[in-house]
């Protein structure tokens, strides 16, 4: 017998964790498969957190983060997307990941269930699991035609019943790069305040958009401070920081005493040291790198398209934002072997799209997901090799 939860038991590594764990730190592969660049976070933001420790800022700090950070993350929203809001509303637990993890803390009994549009990135739903969320999933849908991923909301509102308690939206999405609409995050949000449920959206690849806007449409432009929605952001990927664990939450005031309590149980926030490297990420010098990394996946993209240009069995629809290349694979049907396959022989480290759920998405197993953030020569050689293999299948 064990203490231990039965669904915890059952938690397996996700399918990029299933490729990669055997041969991760082999130096030769070309890393294509995690969500991020190849990039070194900029040196100005480096210097304000070694400056921190070396002026001894070591210690315990405020739980939900500093209020400087706070006050620079209100005025971050208020530049990128128009939205005024509040300090009290900004939480900082650590990364994105826990700032997930935190809005499904308070959302989440064991035995509720959440809606999540996939495909996505597995460590969301995975998350969901370890707050003993029921999954729910609505797959986004290819519209080939029409060049884009749909979402069919009559689908995605079926979902509900009365042990729902949130829907999960990225976007833009990882994997596939999928923008949701102003219409469709209204429609989200007409009915989750019907039916009195909240709505996690997870920003993050928030700025990291190609096609004109400098934003993507934000929940933060649409709602009520008291509408129970939650927004999640984070410096990983549009300021090179995935290793400094440190993201955000915006969620209803009637949360600003709870989440005191929350972040101290979860982490008390993130390191003092590392905030004082998202102070300057938030500065007008990190609105200048922001833009230069833009620009870089969008070159990214751009050796993504000129390499399919070239194939004929592997096409995509082309991603509006973030930073993947989700790339589907005409006859493959396992995913996950391909994958195996491709970093053992042609020493390329891919996401196979089985990853991106649910187990029984037959629909995604005949894809691939690649992160082109990364060097343009290096990327084109991975492509070459991933074609060489698809052609061989
Ligand atoms: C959609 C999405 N949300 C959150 C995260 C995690 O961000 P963080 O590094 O801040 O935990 C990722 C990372 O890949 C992601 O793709």
């Amino acid at each position: 017998m064990t203490a231990i939860r039965k669904d915890v038991l059952n938690l397996e590594p996700n399918g990029i964790g299933k490729v990669s764990m055997s041969v991760l730190g082999q130096k030769d592969i070309i890393p294509l498969w995690f969500g991020e660049g190849d990039l070194v976070t900029p040196k100005f933001i480096r210097d304000a957190a070694i400056q921190a420790l070396q002026d001894g800022k070591t210690f315990y700090n405020n739980p939900r983060g500093m209020f400087e950070l706070r006050k620079a993350v209100a005025a971050f929203h208020k530049r990128t997307v128009g939205a005024d809001v509040a300090v009290e509303r900004i939480s900082l637990p650590g990364a994105a990941t826990l700032a997930v993890v935190t809005a499904m803390q308070c959302l989440i009994q064991t035995g509720d269930n959440i809606v999540i549009v996939s495909p996505v990135w597995p460590s969301i739903f995975q998350a969901a699991e370890v707050v003993g969320a029921e999954l729910r999933f609505v797959r986004l849908e290819e519209d080939w035609t029409g060049g884009r991923w749909r979402l069919d909301m009559e689908k995605l509102f079926a979902q509900y019943d009365r042990r729902t308690k949130a829907i999960f939206v990225c976007s833009p999405g990882n994997p596939t790069g999928w923008i949701a609409t102003r219409a469709e995050q209204s429609a989200i949000l007409d009915f989750a305040r019907k039916h009195e449920i909240a709505v996690i959206s997870d920003e993050v690849y928030g700025t990291l958009v190609y096609d004109g806007e400098l934003h993507a449409p934000s929940f933060l432009e649409i709602m009520e401070p008291d509408d129970e929605v939650f927004v999640v952001n984070s410096f990983s990927k549009p300021w090179a920081m995935t290793g400094w664990r440190v993201g955000w939450l915006v969620h209803p005031p009637c949360l600003d005493e709870p989440m005191n309590v929350i972040t101290i149980a979860n982490n008390t926030g993130p390191a003092t040291f590392a905030q004082y490297g998202a102070i300057a990420a938030l500065s007008p010098e990190g609105d200048r790198f922001r833009a230069e990394m833009v620009e870089r996946c969008r070159k990214g993209r751009d050796v993504v398209a000129q390499f399919l240009e070239g194939q004929n069995r592997i096409r995509w629809i082309r991603p509006e934002g973030a930073f993947y290349a989700f790339l589907h694979i005409d006859g493959l049907k396992h995913s996950l072997e391909f994958c195996r396959k491709i970093v053992r022989d042609a020493r390329v480290g891919l996401a196979p799209g089985m990853a991106f759920g649910p187990t029984n998405d037959i629909a995604s197993d005949s894809y691939v997901r690649v992160c082109f953030a990364q060097d343009a020569a290096l990327l084109a050689e991975g492509l070459e090799r991933l074609g060489k293999t698809a052609a061989a299948l």
